[in-house]
């Protein structure tokens, strides 16, 4: 089958790497991809966004399936305009429909959801401008720190953790008043601080049943020893040690369970995968967000250590039959390093060459924002190469993906050199 991935990102490459090695995938098609998906596929210059030219691109090449790797086009309806057009009902659309998107596109409907589900998730409620004084008052009612959350999407930047009241008002009044997150902030969530050790955990769904993949940790922050500014993600590491069989079975029983049946009690269409952001709070899990597709860098790190074809598995979510498949997850342990642009997350500079990718020793590279001009690599936004090593240890594995990091130059490059080490 001919399939076509959606997405450019180092999540997107891995993807491509583990649906090219399918014997089942007779030619993979990237839009709009990096230098990097070259190696699996074929690039096609198109947006995850624009509906009509993957329509035109999907017919006039017999794609049978469509993976959709970033949240944009599943919230802006992917599922159901291909649902509603009779020459794409036969295509395979691996992600939720336009409702089940909301989960992510708006953090007041999952917080409802979650409420609606009895769902462990922190307390919060939602404001607009028109209530904006008594989301005042509500927030000086309330302890510190606490987290601000504009309702839409904004780019992984929506979320403030205040630490006094005064930063708290300042900070809900810019996103309502000031329009500092845009359409995203027209609604913002007022939320509880939960205090624990965070994690990512992963689904993939048919509506009605789920397989369980590898769960990961995410580094989000800049510097070593999780300091600094917040970041699209620096690492990530599967297995998380903590996660033993007595959290497994909690996670599983008060919130993937209740999440299932939840949006088909409320009649959502959900084929593809659930991104459950948790925090361990002192060995209970609470829901902190839940994202309609993978993680990136998790997905470097997850997809290496599923062993499985995957092809089945999304074709399965297709027709409904999830229940009827096992998946073989290696028990080894992946650590994803990212090598970004010096400045990154703030300004930085793109365009510049990289060299070194051919003598790694250990490592995947999988490309996160790359470009291929003049025969050259060259950066191409903030993270630029995710490396995944996998190894029987987690000390290993760390130690192999930072050697290979310094293998690899770009003019500025940074990477943090103590991924895994607290799991240690
Ligand atoms: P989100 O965009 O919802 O993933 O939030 C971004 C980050 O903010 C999360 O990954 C957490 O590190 C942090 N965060 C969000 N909500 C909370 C909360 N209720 N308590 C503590 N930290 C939070
Ligand atoms: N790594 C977090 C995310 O993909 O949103």
């Amino acid at each position: 089958m001919k399939i076509l991935l959606l997405g450019s990102g180092g999540r997107e490459s891995a993807f491509a790497w583990k649906i090219s090695q399918s014997p089942l995938c007779k030619g993979l098609f990237i839009a709009p991809g990096n230098a990097g998906t070259r190696s699996y596929g074929k690039n096609v210059n198109i947006s995850p966004t624009d509906f009509e030219k993957i329509k035109e691109f999907v017919i006039d090449n017999d794609i049978k399936m469509v993976v959709v790797g970033p949240e944009e086009p599943l919230v802006k309806g992917i599922y159901d305009f291909f649902q509603k057009d009779l020459n794409l009902q036969h295509i395979a659309v691996i992600g939720p429909s336009k409702d089940g998107a909301m989960l992510e596109g708006s953090k007041d409907f999952a917080k409802e959801f979650m409420k609606r589900n009895q769902i462990p998730t922190a307390k919060s409620q939602t404001f607009t401008k028109e209530t904006i004084e008594t989301g005042i008052q509500y927030i000086n009612k309330q302890k510190v720190p606490i987290v601000i959350k504009a309702d839409g999407l904004a780019s992984g930047k929506g979320v403030i953790i205040a630490s006094t009241h005064i930063e708290a008002i300042e900070e809900f009044k810019s996103i309502l008043l000031d329009n500092k997150f845009g359409e995203a902030g027209a609604a913002v969530v007022i939320e509880e601080f939960l205090q624990g050790i965070e994690l990512s955990m992963f689904v993939l769904t048919d509506g009605n049943n789920y397989l369980l993949l590898p769960e990961a940790k995410d580094y989000k922050r800049i510097g070593e020893g999780d300091t600094g500014l917040n970041t699209g993600g620096m690492g990530s590491v599967s297995p998380v040690p903590f996660v033993d069989d007595t959290f497994l079975q909690k996670v599983k029983t008060k919130i993937i369970v209740p999440t299932i049946l939840g949006l088909k009690k409320e009649n959502i269409t959900y084929k593809g995968f659930i991104f459950i952001g948790l925090m361990n709070v002192a060995g209970e899990p609470y829901v902190i967000e839940y994202n309609v597709r993978m993680g990136d860098p998790e997905t470097e790190s997850v997809l290496m250590r599923i062993k499985s074809d995957i092809i089945p598995l999304f074709i399965s979510v297709t027709q409904g039959t999830i229940n009827s498949q096992d998946i073989e997850i290696l028990p080894q342990t992946a650590v994803t390093i990212m090598l970004v642009s010096g400045g990154y997350p703030q300004e930085h500079l793109t365009g510049l060459e990289i060299t070194g990718i051919e003598n790694l020793k250990y490592a995947i590279p999988f490309h996160a924002s790359t470009s291929f001009q003049d025969d050259k690599i060259k950066t191409a936004g903030g993270r630029v190469i995710a490396l995944t090593c996998i190894s029987d240890s987690l000390f290993e594995a760390s130690q192999n993906a930072t050697t290979d990091a310094g293998r690899i130059h770009f003019p500025g490059k940074y990477f943090r050199k103590d991924i895994g080490i607290d799991l240690m």
